[in-house]
């Protein structure tokens, strides 16, 4: 197995930022496992079942361009929490996490259920209101025009169903490494992930 580091936390707490720059810095393969869930999503909402979606899941699918919205985020989540969906990405994304020159993966589960035994697992935090504010910048570059308090409850919805899920909720693995981006901005976050990494990797 290749060096992997999984990092997970809540929606917009900046692991996908700091996921690609790790990735790019030390030299190992992305996965956004978030992306895979809302192309599930973004099938059932065209009218696929949740299941027959997951299954026959392929790259196209994860081109879509519209798997960022807030609505996409939504339908992931709720297709999340479905044991069957959540079963048939396991084998992609352990594959991936398992390649030989090594990987990050980034999503909700990555340090407890898909890469147990990843060399680096970091906990990415912030709270739901910079957490929010970060989301709603995003939103409103791309056109939307979403409200604050209209994100703020779509933010806590999703973490609430991602926390209590049944089948692999949303927590920290108990040797990870967090980190709460509230206070910082993301060049010092990303510098406090390559530390973690490069203290392992000596
Ligand atoms: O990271 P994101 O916002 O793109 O994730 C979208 C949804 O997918 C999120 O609400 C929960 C789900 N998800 C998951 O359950 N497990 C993962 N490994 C990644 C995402």
């Amino acid at each position: 197995m290749g060096f992997a580091v999984a990092i997970d936390g809540p929606a917009a707490a900046g692991k996908g930022t700091i996921a690609r720059a790790l990735a790019d810095r030390f030299h190992l393969a992305y996965l956004d496992t978030g992306s895979l869930y809302r192309a599930v999503g973004a099938k059932v909402q065209d009218g696929m079942t949740p299941l027959d979606a997951a299954r026959g899941l392929c790259p196209a699918d994860l081109a879509r361009d519209d798997l960022r919205s807030a609505e996409a985020g939504q339908a992931a989540s709720q297709v999340a929490a479905l044991p069957d969906v959540r079963a048939a990405l396991v084998d992609f994304q352990r594959a991936f996490a398992a390649q030989e020159g090594g990987a990050v993966l980034d999503g909700r589960d990555i340090g407890t259920v898909i890469c147990p035994d990843a060399q680096v697992k970091l906990f990415i935090t912030a709270s739901a209101q910079v957490r929010t504010q970060r989301r709603l910048a995003e939103l409103r570059a791309a056109g939307s025009d979403i409200g604050f308090e209209e994100l703020l409850k779509q933010v806590q919805d999703r973490d609430h169903r991602d926390s209590t899920r049944a089948d692999a909720p949303l927590r920290p693995a108990d040797d990870a490494v967090l980190i709460d981006t509230t206070d910082m901005d993301i060049q010092t976050a990303i510098a406090a992930a390559a530390d973690v990494i490069a203290a392992k990797r000596l």
